[in-house]
């Protein structure tokens, strides 16, 4: 049985992976440095929604997967997984020495037989960079693979197992050891160089991005207007073979799709205009929506304004990089009163209350739980959920 470590393993990616692998008899370590993760974990708790995860994880804690922050583990592993963030800096950069100081906190406990899977979306030309850190440390060739995550946030677990996995690796070793690992889990392997491997997934994410940007501009275009945007993207798309996968408008958030169409930016010397009018067209989203409200009633000052939905997707409770917070800072900047909603979320007002204390609504989130429900105050609502 081979032994893996997950380091960032309490992850949104890499908590899935490590209950799969587990599920199909690996013995897998997740270490983390986040010790809330780690009690829950080994409470059985899953730290956020994924489904099948509590399942997956009750069935094998303690038999073939273990929790920990004792990083001393490393050094008994036949597989090393690096999963933690790469965000990008203020001047929209990729923060390369968060992933370097990753590296730097566990290399002297990596050895030269060990498989390194590298698995966050990365910069290109990291794992080259990565390759050449760990030949000078081994004194030898790594066996260094980079294989990137393509999961559905909360639909992880059914993903990594149906989705074809695109393996890449500096060395024939290290490619057949990372294929042998994922032929466990998927059917399914994609072989890439890694420089290719690293812009797949970043084209993966800007080219969603991107989707939304178009469908989020004309819905501008078109209300700015005073014209009905659905009415008219009823009418294109209905029954119409070539925009059946037309994206319909809405926030374009999370901790993936902005940040990684940004990497893009950096890569190509910020000369990638398509992905930064991208990025303005659906940061924009948000104003807009404030505006509408605006419009509709005169002014926002003193208005008490509810915001359904604060997370960054629909039936979901990850709130990161949700452009609801940025509605939410336009509302008061405009110096409305705020009444933030959501049933995902612990600490927010519940719905009938707000409902009923507000004066106007924005719909930040489209969750099932507002499907049905019938408004009778002034609302703004890109998904066109009440009509
Ligand atoms: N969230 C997604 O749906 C998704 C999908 C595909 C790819 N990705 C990529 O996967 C990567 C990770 O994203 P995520 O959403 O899992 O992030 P996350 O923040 O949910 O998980 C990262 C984990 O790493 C841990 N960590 C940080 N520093 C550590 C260290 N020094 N040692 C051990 N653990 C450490 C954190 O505590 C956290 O649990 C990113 O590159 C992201 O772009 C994310």
């Amino acid at each position: 049985m081979k032994k893996i470590c997950i380091i960032g393993g309490c992850g949104h990616v890499g908590l899935p992976l490590g209950l799969v692998l587990s599920d199909v008899g690996f013995d897998v370590t997740l270490l983390d440095i986040n010790k809330d993760s780690i009690n829950k974990i080994n409470n059985g708790i899953v730290p956020f929604q994924e489904e099948g995860a509590e399942e997956l994880l009750n069935k094998n804690l303690n038999k073939t997967l273990f929790v920990t922050d004792n990083s001393d583990v490393v050094k008994d592993q036949d597989v090393v997984v690096f999963i933690t963030g790469t965000p990008v800096d203020e001047h929209h950069n990729p923060k390369i020495h968060e992933v370097m100081n990753v590296l730097d906190k566990y290399i002297h406990l990596l050895h030269k037989e060990q498989l390194i899977i590298l698995r966050s979306t990365i910069y290109p030309g990291t794992t080259e960079i990565i390759e050449q850190k760990l030949q000078k440390c081994f004194n030898a060739q790594p066996k260094l693979a980079f294989c990137p995550e393509r999961i559905l946030q909360g639909k992880g677990i059914e993903e990594i197992r149906n989705l074809p996995q695109i393996v890449s690796a500096v060395n024939d070793n290290a490619r057949s050891e990372a294929e042998n690992l994922f032929s466990k889990v998927t059917s399914k392997i994609v072989h890439l160089k890694p420089i290719e491997a690293e812009l797949s997934k970043l084209m993966l994410n800007t080219w969603r991005y991107l989707e939304f940007a178009i469908a989020n501009q004309f819905y501008m275009m078109v209300e700015d207007k005073g014209l009905d945007f659905y009415k008219i993207y009823n009418a294109m798309s209905e029954d119409y073979p070539r925009a059946k996968n037309y994206c319909r408008p809405g926030l374009a958030a999370g901790p993936c799709l902005f940040k990684d169409t940004m990497q893009l930016s950096a890569f190509y010397r910020n000369q990638f205009f398509l992905g930064q009018s991208a990025m303005l067209v659906n940061e924009g989203l948000p104003n807009f929506l404030v505006g509408q409200l605006e419009k509709k009633l005169g002014s926002l000052k003193n208005k008490k304004v509810a915001i359904l939905g604060m997370t960054f997707k629909a039936n979901n409770d990850d709130i990161r990089e949700s452009l609801s917070f940025k509605i939410k800072k336009e509302l008061e900047f405009k110096l409305a009163e705020v009444l933030p909603s959501d049933p995902y979320l612990k600490d927010s007002y519940k719905l009938e209350d707000v409902l009923s204390d507000c004066d106007a609504l924005i719909l930040g989130v489209p969750h099932k739980e507002y499907l049905d429900l019938k408004i009778d105050k002034p609302y703004v609502d890109c998904w066109n959920i009440w009509k």
